[in-house]
């Protein structure tokens, strides 16, 4: 069984732990508490019955109107069983209820599995930002549209 579910302070070294290893340049503990304080009802847990964290998602909305998926990650021995989608889904229905038109994040544009995972969930590449992450460390920006519109009317 997986729970969605609102992050709470204790759950930051599960979380710090995940994000440990599933980035090359992980953020650090103190920049997760920041966003944990900042985020709100926009950092989300999955986790199991006996309540152990198996990945998380953190969101913050911009200018009122546009979701920012600043994170998402799912422990690597509990990938490929939808916690990601579970998680990514979450977190734009909060968007959604809050406001937002599109949701849009920005991911390694060598992160071929993050690619994947965000088209499957109907994100789409618009542009890619250069040495977004560093020198020659370029991102994708994908967007999706959170009201099932075709276009951006
Ligand atoms: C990206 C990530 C969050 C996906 O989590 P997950 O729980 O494994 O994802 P799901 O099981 O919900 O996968 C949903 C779909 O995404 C795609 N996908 C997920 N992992 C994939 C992989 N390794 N390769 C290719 N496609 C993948 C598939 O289309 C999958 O659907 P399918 O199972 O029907 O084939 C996880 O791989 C992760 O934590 N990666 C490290 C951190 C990261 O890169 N975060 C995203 C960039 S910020």
């Amino acid at each position: 069984m997986v729970i969605i579910t609102n992050a709470n302070e204790d759950d930051l070294n599960e979380i710090y732990a995940i994000e440990l290893e599933s980035f090359e340049n992980p953020y650090p503990y103190s920049l997760l508490r920041a966003y944990y304080f900042l985020a709100g009802d926009l950092f989300l847990v999955a986790k199991d019955e006996k309540g152990k964290v198996l990945g998380y998602s953190l969101g913050v909305i911009q200018y009122g109107y546009r979701g920012h998926v600043v994170s998402i990650a799912v422990k690597k021995t509990e990938r490929k069983r939808g916690v990601g989608s579970m998680l990514l889904m979450q977190l734009e229905s909060k968007f959604r209820l809050k406001g937002c038109s599109h949701s849009y994040l920005e991911v390694n544009y060598r992160n071929r599995a993050g690619i994947s995972f965000y088209n499957k969930l109907g994100y789409k590449v618009v542009k890619l930002q250069l040495n977004y992450y560093g020198r020659n460390q370029h991102a994708f920006i994908m967007v999706k549209d959170l009201l099932d519109r075709i276009g951006f009317e």
